[in-house]
């Protein structure tokens, strides 16, 4: 069975890629992902406060120094090693030596900075590609939903002008046109979108009446709303598709595949079911698609997206109506 899938210029040899997670900062595990059938991986994100931080411990370091000789002794001696992007930049550098799958990093930040050009370094430590995951809630009551789609387009134009790998764009599904913002990301350069980034809620403490921060894990069904999306855009746009939040299981990965994703991304049942649980997913895959006589993941692939799906109003209002009538 070629289980081969084309994400963002890369023959991937399937389309199962672990994303940003906590999986990549350990070189370990990282491998048994690999070893497991991982096609690619996605590292963890450096965030823009993290490189923001890095420049004030630089500038606070450079100015004791001027100012204040005997402060610089406070500082610890290797202070350069504790730089987020210099760790980050070690990571990404052992993890290409030690694998042998494309590695994607991760940059995560919502506003134009000059951390933006830290991506040229990204890319010469060997990154195969860069995942831009702008990570924004809107609680400015005055910023428009126009300004926050200008944020996505013009982070990417500028990331644009510093690199040549390809760059994929995490995306929130709470637009008002995803599609479409989706058109206008192919036409300001992107290689690629990932659909959709899963938002955290905070949750109040009826104790302590704070505000409580908790992650949960996400679970299968949360992947139709990307299953939806792509469907909808796949033959529609020539960039990269690929799908994240709630791919648990082999039926998850070959839903959002015949919807016409390019990539399924997984983390929380990586996280919970261990990467082994790749090399299961992959054989039950190969299973059904022998089972249903395709010969190739590019074959099957957006079988029944919107255009070929044989009642393509069920991907929009259609499916709503019905589904509301049609309960007792
Ligand atoms: C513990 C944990 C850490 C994560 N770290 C990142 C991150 O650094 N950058 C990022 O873009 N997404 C991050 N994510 C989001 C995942 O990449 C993924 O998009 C999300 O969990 C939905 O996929 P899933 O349902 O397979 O878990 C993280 C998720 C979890 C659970």
């Amino acid at each position: 069975m070629d289980l081969r899938s084309n994400y963002l210029g890369l023959v991937l040899k399937n389309p199962l890629v672990p994303s940003a997670s906590p999986l990549s900062r350990n070189i370990d595990s990282a491998k048994e992902l690999e070893d497991a059938g991982a096609s690619a991986l996605v590292m963890y994100s450096l965030f823009e406060e993290e490189i923001e931080e890095d420049d004030r411990v630089f500038d606070n370091s450079v100015h004791q120094d001027i100012g204040h000789g005997e402060a610089s002794s406070y500082l610890p001696p290797d202070l350069s090693n504790q730089c987020y992007l210099d760790l980050y930049l070690t990571q990404l550098i052992e993890l290409k030596r030690s694998l042998d799958i494309p590695v994607i990093a991760s940059l995560n930040g919502t506003t134009m900075g000059g951390w933006v050009e830290h991506a040229i370094e990204l890319q010469q430590s060997g990154a195969d590609a860069l995942e831009l995951n702008v990570y924004h809630v809107p609680a400015d009551l005055d910023e428009t939903s126009a300004a926050v789609e200008a944020r996505y387009v013009d982070l990417l134009t500028e990331l644009k002008k510093h690199i040549d790998i390809p760059i994929t764009m995490k995306l929130s599904s709470q637009f008002s046109s995803p599609g479409n913002m989706v058109k206008r990301l192919e036409a300001a350069g992107a290689d690629g979108v990932v659909l959709f980034n899963r938002f955290y809620q905070p949750d109040i403490d009826l104790e302590r009446l704070s505000i409580r921060h908790s992650l949960s894990l996400s679970r299968s069904p949360e992947s139709l709303l990307a299953m939806r999306w792509i469907a909808i855009l796949y033959g529609r746009v020539k960039l990269s598709l690929a799908a994240t939040g709630g791919i648990h299981t082999a039926d998850d990965a070959l839903k959002i595949l015949l919807a016409g994703a390019d990539v399924c991304h997984m983390t929380a049942a990586l996280l919970q079911y261990g990467p082994s649980h790749l090399t299961g997913m992959l054989e039950e895959i190969t299973v059904w698609l022998e089972k249903n006589e395709y010969d190739s993941i590019e074959q099957m692939k957006g079988s029944v997206s919107q255009q070929h799906a044989a009642h393509p109003v069920d991907f929009e209002r259609a499916n709503y109506i019905a589904l509301l009538q049609g309960f007792v």
